[in-house]
């Protein structure tokens, strides 16, 4: 059992710099010095379903064995953060309601193109996207005759999985008005499900950011949210993701990056735009 301390697998360093580079070219995510400790637990948990006794026999497996890339797989579904919830940082998404929302559908208006496509980026679990569905339908936007296209998108097939299930925990709700959960969501109690109202403008796919052939298919985006991913980058995967991010964006787009989260130094690609006292990003 790797839960008793005494065998519990230890990680070098040598094979901790092997197994951040693994981590790093598939998924963006970069591991310090000082995050060892947070890689070594994510990954015990594989080397115990693996039943592999050490960090050396488990980085051969990635190295060598044949279904090394259905572990790949599940290595980023274990090493990466999913944290999320519904109503996440509520002063920016007020800032996507009233202004970025009202911008995108006066620029369009002008063009006669009635449609808007947003991109929740780093989804996770699908709260982000299925709140923005929310805020467009009280914003009226589907009565006034537009269409909405929100794809939801995660480098990990399993917080997806979770995703098209739509169901959630009391804890996720945590910030969402008692008026959207009565409108939205069925249950009570502890677990909730979303209403087909909500998630029939969602749809969900697997993408890696930091892949230019997987993120070479989503095209013409009006509102790209990438929140709450960056953080776990390096500079070199920042900018792979932003110019992705860039491609997939329509002229005068607006990029939502996460409250912590900043493009200053990363491109000079958008412009930031002060909205409702936060702060967007504009394809320029
Ligand atoms: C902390 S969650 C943020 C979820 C949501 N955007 C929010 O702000 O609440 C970060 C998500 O980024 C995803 N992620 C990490 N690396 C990624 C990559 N290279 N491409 C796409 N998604 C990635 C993780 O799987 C995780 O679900």
């Amino acid at each position: 059992m790797l839960t008793l301390g005494i065998n519990k697998p230890k990680l070098s360093d040598e094979t901790f710099y092997l197994l951040r580079d693994i981590v790093y070219k598939r998924s963006g995510t970069f591991f310090p010095e000082n995050k060892k400790y947070l890689l070594e637990t994510r990954l015990a948990r594989r080397l115990e379903l693996k039943d592999l006794k050490t960090f050396e026999d488990y980085y051969y497996f990635l190295a060598y064995d044949a279904e090394r890339e259905r572990e790949l797989q599940a290595l980023c579904n274990s090493v990466v953060t999913n944290e999320t919830s519904f109503f996440r940082d509520g002063p920016q998404l007020e800032a996507f309601r009233k202004g970025v929302v009202s911008k995108v559908i006066e620029e369009k208006s002008r063009a006669s193109d009635r449609s808007i496509r947003v991109w929740s980026a780093a989804c996770s679990t699908g709260e982000e996207p299925l709140t923005i569905s929310m805020m467009l339908h009280e914003e009226g936007v589907l009565t006034r005759g537009w269409n909405v296209d929100i794809l939801g998108s995660d480098i990990s097939d399993g917080v997806l999985r979770a995703a098209a299930a739509g169901v959630y925990d009391k804890y996720s709700l945590r910030n969402t008005p008692e008026e959207y959960i009565r409108k939205y969501f069925t249950g009570s109690g502890e677990t909730y499900t979303i209403n087909s109202r909500a998630r029939s403008l969602v749809r969900y796919k697997k993408i890696n950011l930091v892949d230019a052939n997987e993120t070479r298919m989503v095209r013409g985006m009006d509102i790209v949210f990438c929140r709450n991913v960056l953080i776990y980058f390096d500079d070199a995967s920042k900018k792979k993701a932003i110019g992705h991010l860039y491609d997939s964006m329509e002229k005068g787009g607006y990029l939502l990056v996460g409250f912590s989260e900043s493009l200053h130094s990363i491109t000079r690609l958008f412009r930031p735009v002060s909205v409702e006292r936060s702060v967007v990003y504009k394809k320029i």
